[in-house]
């Protein structure tokens, strides 16, 4: 119990299968992420991340876009319940609604996001078919800041993966997941540990400002899928 209260809360909002949230489970877990999570919210009820919650035992709860008419009023009840745990971070992980500008201000500066794509390049929905259909020949996820520009905050930390020949949407996809869930874990160690800030419009690591893509991630090959590490060097 005292050990819990010396750990750095955790809100992770997901809308899917959890892939994201699980990483974070894991790093918290082993120690890798000095925070616990306190509360994990879906919009969705068939939301698989919730059974994944629920066998980590931590508290869920489900918010249904659908039950409500103004999107206003879905964001003032998810605002409502997130603020009842006091979250030091609140992760949007695979969290497929978009927030309003009252939401958004009301977390800001401790809000991340993960979209699967390099940004800027991609912002929104399809990116992998979008960098199929652009004939790129690479893919990638960035963990960034929300802010109210749609996946616009200022980048945090990004992961290239490459896209081969024949590939299909899930194949980039599932490659890319990969990594997120690297970076994930990775970027809420760094705000956790107060070494990653939103000042003045910037993400700042260290006390330095992140470049437009934040910090670039190069991938170890010896970590696996299911057990997400934070490399110690960064
Ligand atoms: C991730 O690729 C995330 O970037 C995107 O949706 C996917 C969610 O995966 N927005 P999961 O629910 O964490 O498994």
């Amino acid at each position: 119990m005292i050990e819990t209260l010396k750990k750095a809360k955790i809100v992770v909002l997901i809308s899917g299968s959890g892939s994201n949230l699980q990483a974070l489970i894991n790093a918290c877990e082993t120690g890798h992420l000095n925070a616990h999570i306190a509360l994990v919210i879906s919009n969705r009820p068939q939301a698989r991340g919730l059974a994944r919650a629920e066998r980590a035992g931590i508290k869920t709860q489900v918010i249904d876009h659908q039950d409500f008419i103004k999107r206003a009023d879905f964001d003032k009840e998810l605002a409502r319940s997130i603020a009842d745990y006091s979250p030091t971070l609140v992760v949007l992980a695979g969290f497929m609604r978009i927030l309003s500008a009252d939401f958004v201000d009301q977390f800001a500066s401790r809000l991340l996001n993960v979209h699967p794509s390099l940004l800027p390049k991609y912002p929104g929905l399809n990116t992998h078919q979008r960098a199929l259909d652009a004939g790129d020949n690479e893919a990638g996820a960035t963990v960034h800041f929300v802010t109210t520009e749609l996946d616009g905050g200022p980048a945090i930390v990004q992961a290239a993966v490459p896209i081969e020949t024949h590939d299909r949407v899930e194949d980039i996809a599932s490659r890319v997941l990969v990594v997120e869930h690297k970076i994930v874990p990775l970027a809420a160690h760094w705000f956790i540990e107060g070494r990653l800030n939103l000042r003045a419009g910037a993400a700042e690591l260290d006390g330095t400002p992140l470049p437009i893509q934040g910090y670039v991630f190069r991938s170890s090959k010896t970590t696996s899928h299911h057990n997400s590490q934070i490399p110690s060097s960064v």
